[in-house]
């Protein structure tokens, strides 16, 4: 269990995030900041008033400024505006960027030693917003998307062929965003080829519907974007850290010439233990599925280009 884990933005992902980690016993403490006055305190209240319920002793508070975030050993991200229908992720990057430079340039001073866990849109290119503005190196600095986007893509898979979700294993890498790389070649039902279930067509629609699996919801929802597999996704990556579980994960990392990719966040098979991103696992992917990822590592460039830091 870590001391103190941060939580920025207390919004609908933040909120949600900072009761999974409670109920999971994550941190001794979890600090919900945001900058309206009011909400992160009420809404940490109100959670903390579930622990008798629910039986954990993890304190919730909630605060406008860092000084009760201090020396926060884990922070998660989620500061920022969220889509509304018709808007892509990339639509966010101007406002989010000035949002999460504020963040960034907070915690630094607060929680200097802490491993951040970025999750604001568009999440590769926020991430490396937080880390030119902290400084810290990219081991502690992480983005969450490709848990998301595979929880999505193993949710429906498993509807498709009438399985349980714990029998799927699957990875989708590349950024967060329409280039998303869900990798068929990797994706096992129980050890089985998926490509022995399910025939092509299928599949295609299959990673159709998980690109814009995040769209779909939007439109449902109309004021916001989603939040329950968002925060189970991020919590999933805190775990792994919390507990140093070295869960092979994707994750947005800041590549290195890994993939053939450097200088940008893009999603990868990650390692993820107490120091944080402790190895990107090199998997040898098909021509296509690298062309696939380095497109999506191109676009990622793109978006990048309109952030003046
Ligand atoms: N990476 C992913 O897979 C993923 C998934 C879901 C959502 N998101 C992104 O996460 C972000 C949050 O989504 P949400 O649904 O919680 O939005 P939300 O609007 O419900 O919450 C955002 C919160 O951030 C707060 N905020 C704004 N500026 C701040 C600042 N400077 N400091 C602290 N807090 C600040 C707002 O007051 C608000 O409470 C969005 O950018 C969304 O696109 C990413």
């Amino acid at each position: 269990m870590l001391n103190k884990i941060t939580v920025v933005g207390a919004g609908n992902v933040g909120a949600t995030t900072a009761q999974r980690l409670a109920e999971k016993e994550l941190a001794k403490s979890v600090v919900l900041v945001d900058v309206i006055e009011g909400v992160p305190q009420g809404k940490g209240l109100d959670q903390w008033e579930s622990a008798p319920i629910e039986g954990f002793d993890t304190r919730i508070v909630g605060a406008n400024d860092y000084k009760p975030a201090a020396e926060s050993e884990l922070v998660v991200v989620t500061a920022g505006i969220a889509r509304k229908p018709g808007m892509s992720r990339d639509d966010l990057v101007r406002t989010n960027a000035e949002i999460v430079k504020q963040v960034a340039t907070e915690l630094k001073r607060a929680c200097p030693s802490a491993i951040v866990v970025v999750v604001s849109n568009p999440l590769d290119v926020m991430c490396w917003v937080t880390k030119q503005v902290t400084g810290f190196a990219r081991e502690r600095v992480i983005g969450m998307a490709g848990v998301l986007d595979t929880a999505r893509y193993r949710a429906f898979l498993a509807e498709a062929l009438d399985v349980s979700v714990e029998d799927i294993q699957a990875m989708v890498l590349g950024g967060h965003g329409d280039t998303m790389v869900p990798l068929i070649s990797f994706t096992t039902v129980s050890g089985i080829p998926v490509t022995q279930l399910l025939d092509r067509g299928r599949l295609d629609q299959i990673v159709e519907r998980t690109r814009n699996g995040g769209a779909e919801i939007v439109a449902y929802l109309k004021t916001g974007s989603a939040y329950y597999a968002p925060s189970a996704a991020v919590v999933q990556m805190v775990e792994s850290i919390a507990r140093d579980k070295k869960r092979i994960l994707p994750c947005a990392a800041w590549l290195e010439g890994e993939f053939g990719l450097s200088g940008m966040y893009a999603g990868v098979p990650c390692k993820l233990g107490r120091k944080g991103l402790e190895q990107i696992v090199q998997v040898e992917l098909s021509t296509g599925e690298l062309a696939a990822l380095q497109q999506s590592a191109e676009a990622v460039k793109q978006t990048m280009a309109l952030v003046k830091l």
